[in-house]
This record gives C-alpha cells, sequence and structure tokens, in this order.
C-alpha cells in the first residue's frame, strides 16, 4: 500500500450473520490500540455511494458483542456493481478522509471489495455469513449461531413430530451449499439430509431412509433440506404421495439469521476484526482474513475469489451411517 492508513472505514454487507457486531467492535478497538480512527459505513456498499456514516469510537461499540444483527445495517447495493457506483464510493472515500475500508460480508461483499481496490482503495475482507460458502476459509462469522438457531428448532419440532407420531419437512437456509443443513442435520440426528452437493436420488435418500427407520421402530421422522435442493414444500408433496403420510413442512427462513451470536462466533470474529486492522496497519491491503486449518492467514482478494470450497462428503457419509446403522446387524 502507497499511503500509510489513518482512518479506516468499516461495513457490513449482503445478509447479515450474527457475529458481525463482534467484528466491527475488534475492528473499532483494535484500530484504538494502533492510534488509527473509524468511521462506520451504514447500510453497505450502497452507504459508502450515498456517505451514509457515523464516527465510531472505543465506547460507542460497547454493549454490541452479544448482539445479532449488525448496528451498521446492511444491505445489496446494485448501485455498487456499476462503474459510476464505484466511483460514487470513492468519492466519498476521499471526502471522509478513508485511506482504506475493512469490509464485513460474503464473496458478493468481497466482490464489491475487488473493484473498490483496483479503483485505487485499498480494502481487507471480513467472512461473515451463515452459509459458510467462502472458498478462501474454513470458517466464516455466524455459521456457528446460525447452526445452533436451526437445532434448537429443530429439536423443538422434534418434541412435536413425536407426539403426533408425524413427519417433520424443515428447510434450512444456506443459498447453493448444504453446510449449514448437513452440519444441522446430524446435531439433530435428522431420518434423511437432503443437500445439493448431493445428487437426490428420492427412492433411495427419502422412501427408504424412512422405510428402514419405521422397521426400526420409529414413528416420527424428521427430513432436513437445505434450501439450495428446492422447496420443503414439494418434497413433503412426494414424501406424501410416494409413501402415504402427511408431513408437516416448516421454512426455518429468517430466523436462522438472527439470535445472540455464539462463543465461537465472537471468539472467532474478534480475532477477524482485530487481524484485518493489523494488517492495513502493518501496510497490507486488498487480502481477506481467513481461517486455515485453525490459524488466521491473509489472502489476495483475487486469489480468494477464485477459491472453491468443497463440502466435506465425509461428513455426508457419517450421516449416512446414522442413518444405516438404526437397525441392529442381525
Ligand atoms: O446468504 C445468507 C442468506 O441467508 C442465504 O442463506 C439465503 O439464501 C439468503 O441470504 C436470503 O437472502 P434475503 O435475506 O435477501 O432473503
Amino acid at each position: 500500500m502507497e499511503k500509510k492508513v489513518k482512518r479506516i472505514g468499516v461495513l457490513t454487507s449482503g445478509g447479515d450473520a450474527p457475529g458481525m457486531n463482534a467484528a466491527v467492535r475488534a475492528v473499532v478497538r483494535t484500530a484504538n490500540t494502533k492510534g488509527l480512527e473509524c468511521v462506520g459505513i451504514r447500510r453497505g456498499w450502497s452507504g459508502l455511494i450515498s456517505s451514509d456514516f457515523v464516527v465510531l469510537t472505543g465506547e460507542s461499540v460497547g454493549h454490541i458483542l452479544t448482539r445479532g444483527g449488525t448496528i451498521l445495517y446492511t444491505a445489496r447495493s446494485d448501485e455498487f456493481m456499476t462503474e459510476a457506483g464505484q466511483q460514487k464510493a470513492v468519492a466519498t472515500c476521499k471526502m471522509l478522509g478513508l485511506d482504506a475500508i475493512i469490509a464485513i460480508g460474503g464473496d458478493g461483499t468481497f466482490r464489491g471489495a475487488l473493484d473498490l481496490s483496483r479503483l485505487g482503495v485499498p480494502v481487507v475482507g471480513v467472512p461473515a455469513t451463515i452459509d459458510n460458502d467462502v472458498g478462501c476459509t474454513n470458517y466464516t462469522i455466524g455459521f456457528d449461531s446460525a447452526c445452533n438457531t436451526a437445532v434448537e428448532c429443530i429439536d423443538k419440532l422434534r418434541d412435536t413430530m413425536q407426539s403426533h407420531e408425524r413427519c417433520s419437512v424443515v428447510e434450512v437456509m444456506g443459498r447453493n451449499a448444504g453446510f449449514l443443513a448437513l452440519y444441522v442435520g446430524i446435531s439433530v440426528g435428522a431420518t434423511a439430509v437432503l443437500i445439493p452437493e448431493h445428487k437426490l436420488d428420492f427412492q433411495k435418500d427419502v422412501v427408504e431412509v424412512i422405510q428402514n427407520s419405521r422397521l426400526a421402530g420409529n414413528t416420527h421422522f424428521m427430513v432436513v433440506v437445505a434450501e439450495g435442493v428446492g422447496s420443503a414444500l414439494d418434497i413433503g408433496r412426494r414424501i406424501k404421495e410416494t409413501i402415504g403420510i402427511d408431513p408437516r413442512v416448516t421454512v426455518l427462513g429468517h430466523i436462522q439469521r438472527g439470535g445472540s451470536p455464539t462463543a465461537r462466533d465472537r471468539e472467532t470474529a474478534t480475532r477477524m476484526g482485530y487481524h484485518a486492522v493489523v494488517a492495513l496497519a502493518e501496510g497490507r491491503g486488498n487480502t481477506i482474513i481467513a481461517t486455515q486449518e485453525g490459524s488466521i492467514v491473509e489472502i489476495p482478494i483475487e486469489d480468494a475469489l477464485k477459491m472453491k470450497k468443497h463440502l466435506q462428503m465425509d461428513r455426508y457419509k457419517i450421516m449416512e451411517a446414522m442413518q444405516l446403522g438404526i437397525s441392529s446387524c442381525r
């Protein structure tokens, strides 16, 4: 980076995730220790276009560590995808004297970060999305909290399904990835887990596992569907047509994005926010702060955006083993 950083803008963009506030707090507090000023940009990239900002101090980020959502608000900006929008954002950076931006969000946020960095504004990205689908990092802030929220909801559903001897079909978020569904499915002991990374064979993956479970003496069933597979309503309808049971369908939806972050998310967000500021203070911009094998690493944004993350299919096998192992060896 050519210029020494004195003033940093921090923003949250894309879908909110529990732990975003913890990351904002870590950025501001770390910046204080390095003698850097922090300006919060509200409503993501659109706030940078319209110069929607708030000065952040060590005190103003007090008591946000435990809060879900984002105090900076968030948005998805179409205008920022245009050259004209990006030029307005550069003008805002000049006007506010921002030497660099820390952008907290997912892949969409980082594509914006790359565009801005090409126009001369150094950016550091901090991965936060409940989907855990950012290629360069093992972990994204918010994933653990969303998993725990979904597990808590599904445990409750199980109580009523068990009492009524019913089948529940639950749709969880995750966009095009099955991380959330698979981790949640394993954690709730689902009868079946449908994820986009595994081509659905309805007979084998749904009908047979429900029948096996029934043969093993179960009278209620839990089918977890990743939204990337399709609608849980359709899966419910097919179960009714094929097996003749009448499932209850629940779409967990945005409830998975809310709530106080778990310890894992608070701690990871604090570490990532800290390292984002350290990188800028030491003259390194245009990187994503990632976790790899438990350590924090910095990856150039351009490379990071090309990286693909594959769901560990050994976890899918483990889930299948829990289905198959339901009946004892004879
Ligand atoms: O990326 C986070 C996420 O919650 C996805 O899981 C989901 O597909 C999407 O955002 C929903 O977006 P919106 O809040 O715009 O409905």
